[in-house]
């Protein structure tokens, strides 16, 4: 609008939505698809390290225009922030003129899926502000084209996952945990992890029977998951960076009722269940300048907009 009164049909005001991290509590690798994807098999929790997406339509014709505090990341269609808005605004034949602002604080490159996570909040967020009515199904399907873990996000804080990563069905983890994550100054390209795992694995090795009693449940303890925690990247990824398996140890060594690589790393992460001792290991590992130590609580609830 251009003689200075607000269009009665655009939404006023702004929508922030908290993009939280995620760390895989289990990660099974299964058989490579025809696709060239592979199946997988995990169970995952949002972690309360977040990024946050603030949207605001300025006009009822128009572009995308992001901004980003995150000098490393590009604010054009590349980004999975744009390619999200893009999808939704098409999808809904709403074609707004849409000003984004992306805060990054979860490490690129991780294995957190942050960039997965703020393409699902910007999902959330339009659906809100646009009143679209989109069930979480339909967020699901336009979240899964644009990268494997974009659907999770929308059953945060806690699922099983399966596919590629588009099945998605949501689990309650009874109680909270203590998180400490590690990230080193270097990334890891997921490509390149599905691709060592393949130069070592010998065939696919099926689910565990407590895997499989966990893929029936609704409910289930840390006790449960903390017995049965594993990653199919760690044999693959730890081979070629042995700093990785340190800190595992050392994170063991500090009281961690398990420690973990995420996804394809490269972050490891310990559980914990009292957050005095994360905290002291927290402390213990950021005194290695060369790490980026984050100590968080799990989350409890879905995706926060305000
Ligand atoms: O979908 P996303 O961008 O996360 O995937 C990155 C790469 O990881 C894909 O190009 C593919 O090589 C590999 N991948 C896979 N099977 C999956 C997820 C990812 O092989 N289920």
């Amino acid at each position: 609008m251009t003689n200075g009164q607000s269009d009665p049909a655009l939404p006023d005001g702004s929508i922030t939505v908290r993009a939280p991290a995620k760390v895989n509590l289990i990660l099974r690798i299964l058989d490579r698809r025809p696709d060239g994807y592979h199946n997988l098999w995990s169970i995952m929790h949002t972690v309360a390290l977040e990024d946050e997406v603030i949207m605001r339509v300025t006009s009822s014709s128009g572009g995308i225009t992001l901004t980003c505090d995150h000098e490393g990341l590009s604010v054009d269609d590349t980004n999975l922030v744009w390619k999200a808005a893009s999808a939704v605004l098409s999808q809904a034949g709403r074609p707004v003129g849409l000003e984004i602002e992306l805060r990054k604080r979860i490490p690129m490159g991780g294995g957190l899926g942050g960039g997965s996570s703020d393409a699902a909040a910007t999902i959330l967020g339009l659906n809100k502000l646009l009143t679209l009515g989109w069930s979480t199904t339909k967020m699901g399907e336009v979240g899964q084209v644009l990268g494997s873990d974009v659907a999770f996000f929308l059953y945060a804080p806690s699922a099983i996952v399966s596919g590629r990563g588009e099945q998605v069905r949501a689990v309650t983890i009874e109680g909270e945990r203590w998180v400490v994550l590690a990230k080193p100054s270097f990334g890891i390209e997921t490509k390149w992890a599905y691709q060592e795992l393949a130069r070592i694995k010998r065939g696919v090795c099926p689910l565990s029977t407590d895997h499989v009693d966990l893929d029936h449940r609704d409910r289930m303890p840390w006790s449960q998951l903390v017995a049965n925690a594993e990653n199919d990247f760690e044999a693959p990824v730890f081979a070629r960076h042995s700093l990785l398996q340190e800190i595992k140890r050392t994170l063991l060594g500090l009281g961690a009722q398990v420690a973990l690589l995420s996804g394809s790393g490269a972050t490891v992460f310990g559980l914990f269940e009292m957050e005095s001792t994360a905290r002291r290991a927290g402390a213990h590992l950021a005194q290695d300048r060369a790490l980026n130590v984050f100590v968080v609580p799990t989350c409890s609830g879905p995706l926060w907009t305000s």
